[in-house]
């Protein structure tokens, strides 16, 4: 099966489940970076991993450092890091949204830092530390503070856009991890939410920053149930 359509496979276990709540659903889109979104990708052809590869152009076999692992790939000369990661390596966490530098779904981090990883030649990232949203996940299965926090937060509605804003968190908060609202504000403006939740993922920011955000509500009273 294809990465997509085991997303989409995935989608469907969750949302078949009976009486899974709001909490329970954006908690699965969240810690494996599928999303509603992958229902159309479902109807669409997977793009080859060779896309863009010039007639006889040939991969050259490199070693990344990917999620604390070294991983061994054949990469062509111009191909992006989001195609080796989604398509070679299998981390569909990474998402494919513009494949043009302009909406963030394919934030990963660089030593440490955010990156677009669909502007980013595979080559050039040889020998530095690449993470991807699989790779915050803690040693028991942990979701990362972030995550919890757009959790809380309610910042995933359709979850297309999640994982890229959590890896722009994650670098914001690695960098700076007291910023003012301010500052994650533009941290965050890399990523377009198409949803429109950016003050859910900026209160989620700000609540793993360990400054409490939505005012004055209790957890419980947030919680949508479809049950
Ligand atoms: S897919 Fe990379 S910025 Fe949109
Ligand atoms: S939650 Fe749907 S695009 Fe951001």
């Amino acid at each position: 099966m294809s990465e997509r359509p085991r997303e989409f496979a995935r989608l469907a276990e969750l949302s078949g489940r009976r009486n899974v709540s709001r909490r329970s659903f954006i908690k699965g889109v969240i810690a494996t970076g599928a999303s509603v979104s992958a229902i159309s990708w479902f109807a669409a052809p997977a793009p080859a991993p060779t896309q863009g590869a010039a007639r006889g152009s040939v991969g050259r076999l490199v070693s990344l450092q990917v999620n604390g692992r070294t991983r061994r790939v054949d990469v062509l000369p111009q191909e992006t890091l989001a195609m080796t990661l989604r398509y070679k390596l299998g981390l569909i966490g990474t998402k494919l949204g513009c494949d043009r530098a302009e909406c963030g779904a394919c934030t990963v981090m660089i030593d440490g830092v955010a990156h677009y990883s669909c502007s980013t030649l595979t080559h050039r990232v040889r020998g530095r530390e690449i993470t991807t949203v699989e790779g915050l996940e803690g040693p028991g299965g942990e979701l990362h503070p972030v995550q919890s926090a757009f959790i809380e937060e309610l910042g995933p509605q359709c979850g297309f856009c999640t994982p890229g804003q959590v890896m722009a968190a994650a670098a914001l908060l690695r960098a700076n991890p007291d910023p003012t609202r301010e500052e994650a504000r533009r941290a965050m403006s890399g990523n377009l939410c198409r949803c429109g939740a950016y003050d859910h993922y900026l209160n989620g920011v700000m609540r793993a920053a360990g400054r409490e955000s939505t005012a004055g509500r209790a957890p419980a009273a947030r919680e949508v149930s479809h049950a």
